[in-house]
């Protein structure tokens, strides 16, 4: 497998420390800042934009920075995150007219493109547009939120889709989002995953290194 990457969600930082909870979790190890993208609308929460990832680029994050968007539309929003410094562009299939057409436009602009499946939407588009994807991303809760449980359907998902990478023989990273912890890492990573977002099990703990080595101790186990 692929080196393991840790993706903390800043969803669950400090915002009025934004800039020096990044650097934190950055020095503790982490290997990508996972950014979420909620407009109020396709999601019932309502986080940050272009403006917020453009000021992390300028207070000198250099980290791939990996782009949750849960918005809809989602066309008109990539190339402003791809000119503010996104690495990883991913959305989801449901909030695209045109799910072809979204991922060709974010590899336009110069930007890895991932494909979101939440809890209820089957991979079944994934290998139609599998030559365009470089990150699926499985929705381990439903979006909107940090926090909540991971719903362990998710570990069958991940097992299939980890089998249609697999099958299309391209170098596609297997991203996991919601309720990641130190204590059920091992059996997500078995189940195929190679990068792990986590908010709250890295940003509500009182020492980010710990909960980040206690994460790749517990795949590597
Ligand atoms: C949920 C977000 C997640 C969230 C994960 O819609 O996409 O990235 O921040 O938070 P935890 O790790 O607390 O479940
Ligand atoms: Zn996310």
């Amino acid at each position: 497998m692929s080196k393991i990457l840790i993706a903390p969600s800043i969803l669950s930082a400090d915002f009025a420390r934004l800039g020096e909870e990044v650097d934190a979790v950055l020095a503790a190890g982490a290997d990508w800042v996972h950014f979420d993208v909620m407009d109020n609308h396709y999601v019932p929460n309502l986080t940050i934009g272009p403006m917020v990832c453009e000021a992390l680029r300028r207070h000198g994050v250099t980290a791939p920075i990996d782009v949750h968007l849960m918005v809809r539309p989602v066309d008109r929003i990539v190339p402003d995150f791809a000119r503010a410094g996104a690495s990883v562009i991913s959305f989801h299939p449901e909030a695209s007219e045109h799910v072809h057409r979204t991922l060709q436009l974010i590899r336009d602009q110069g930007c890895k493109a991932g494909l979101v499946f939440n809890p209820a939407t089957p991979l079944t588009i994934l290998e139609e547009v599998i030559d365009m994807v470089d990150l699926v991303l499985v929705m381990s809760v439903n979006p909107g939120f940090g926090g909540q449980g991971f719903i362990p359907s998710s570990l069958a998902k991940l097992r299939r889709a980890r089998a249609i990478i697999d099958a299309s023989g391209r170098d596609i990273r297997l991203e996991v989002d919601g309720g990641v912890k130190a204590d059920n890492i091992a059996e997500i990573a078995a189940a195929g995953a190679d990068t792990f977002v986590a908010g709250s099990a890295i940003f509500n703990a009182p020492d980010y290194r710990a909960v980040i080595e206690a994460m790749r101790a517990n795949v590597a186990a």
